[in-house]
């Protein structure tokens, strides 16, 4: 019979947000085993692991020390586990947890949108299941190299099966902050994810395109609509950027000189920099669109109202496979029915 090795953390989905988590505990000596696909795996194995940030910080795993598998192994028996699948893999994901764990392993779910943590507990009702939010952004900038390009910490629901791991996760460089009430935050960041279709659609680096008024104008119109659909369901958005919710749309309407003094802050992005869904597209991967602009659409149901905006999103990014090419920012202006 295999032997089974002894985990803290698993991390079910090792990509970029499960290898920079990951690989970051690990060079605290925390015993990580990753979950994952060959690609990344054989990376790990001939390269090891390096996640690197913007402030320069760099932590190293080399392969002797790492743990990982296609598959969760039998009969293990993790601390934690962080589950960092896209939102289109957490039932399958779940599912395979649910089989495996023992009944109450504490599952944090690091993934975007609101419903993924509820649809892993769902799955798989015998782990207990609490929603997170990653509020940076990480990308693999070569095998086995993880960089996180943005600031900020870690947020998961509060519950006492996390406190024991708070002093290693900011040892380790991904702090993490509590809250009583995941919705606000997890709302706060879908209002700034909103932006990922419409850089998708621009077929442009991010910077470039938020330097666009006609694609800025779109993300403000999209922003107001889910202010509404919020604002009917009595839910008050966390604010994770340096201006509030409630101001970023008119903010981003401005002219093209006063948004680039005013957004400075928000424009320090690398030339290159896009959002994932741009690569989702680019690779024919399915997006997350439905866990971002469909969470809109339906909220706004849930009150009886629309949300159409959102809603053409979700049209225009599910047509995309059919007509890969970009819009201009008058094309979906146009398309949205803006102007
Ligand atoms: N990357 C960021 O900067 C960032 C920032 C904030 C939040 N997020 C959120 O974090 C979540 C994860 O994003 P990510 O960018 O880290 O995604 P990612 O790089 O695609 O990593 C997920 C990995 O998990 C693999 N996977 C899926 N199902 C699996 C399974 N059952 N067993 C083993 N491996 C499995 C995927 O493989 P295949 O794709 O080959 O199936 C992929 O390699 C998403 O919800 C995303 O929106 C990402």
């Amino acid at each position: 019979m295999a032997e089974v090795p002894p985990v803290d953390v698993l991390v079910m989905g090792a990509g970029a947000i499960g290898c920079y988590v990951g690989g970051s505990l690990a060079s605290e000596g925390v015993r990580v085993f990753f979950v994952g696909r060959p690609r990344v795996l054989e990376a790990l194995e001939r390269h090891g692991l390096r996640v690197s940030d913007l402030d320069g910080g760099e932590r190293y795993v080399p392969p002797g020390s790492l743990r990982a598998a296609e598959r969760i192994p039998r009969g293990v028996h993790p601390g934690l586990v962080l589950l960092t699948v896209k939102s289109s893999d957490t039932a399958a994901a779940a599912a395979e947890l649910g089989e495996v764990l023992p009944p109450g392993t504490p599952v944090v779910s690091l993934q975007n949108g609101i419903s993924n943590a509820a649809t892993a507990a769902r799955v798989a009702p015998g782990l207990r299941v609490l929603a997170g939010m990653v509020p940076y952004n990480v990308a693999e900038i070569d095998r086995g190299a993880f960089h996180r390009g943005t600031t900020g910490r870690l947020a998961v629901q509060d519950h006492a099966l996390l406190r024991p791991w708070l002093a290693v996760f900011d040892s380790a460089g991904v702090p993490i902050d509590r809250h009583a009430n995941m919705l606000p935050v997890q709302w706060g960041k879908l209002l700034l994810n909103l932006n990922n279709p419409v850089n998708a659609l621009s077929g442009l680096p991010l910077r470039q395109q938020l330097m666009d008024r006609g694609y800025r104008r779109c993300l403000a119109a999209l922003m107001d609509e889910a202010l509404e659909a919020l604002a009917w369901a009595h839910i008050k958005p966390a604010q994770l950027a340096a201006v509030s919710p409630r101001r970023m749309p008119t903010i981003l309407r401005l002219p093209d000189p006063l948004f680039k003094v005013i957004a400075a802050r928000m424009l320090r992005i690398d030339d290159k920099a896009r959002s994932s869904m741009a690569d989702d597209l680019a690779l024919g991967r399915r997006t997350e669109i439905n866990e971002l602009c469909g969470e809109v659409v339906r909220l706004a149901r849930s009150n009886g109202a629309r949300a159409p905006l959102s809603a053409k999103m979700v049209a225009l990014i599910e047509a995309w496979p059919a007509r890969p090419q970009p819009l201009s920012a008058q094309e979906l202006l146009s398309a949205l029915g803006l102007g």
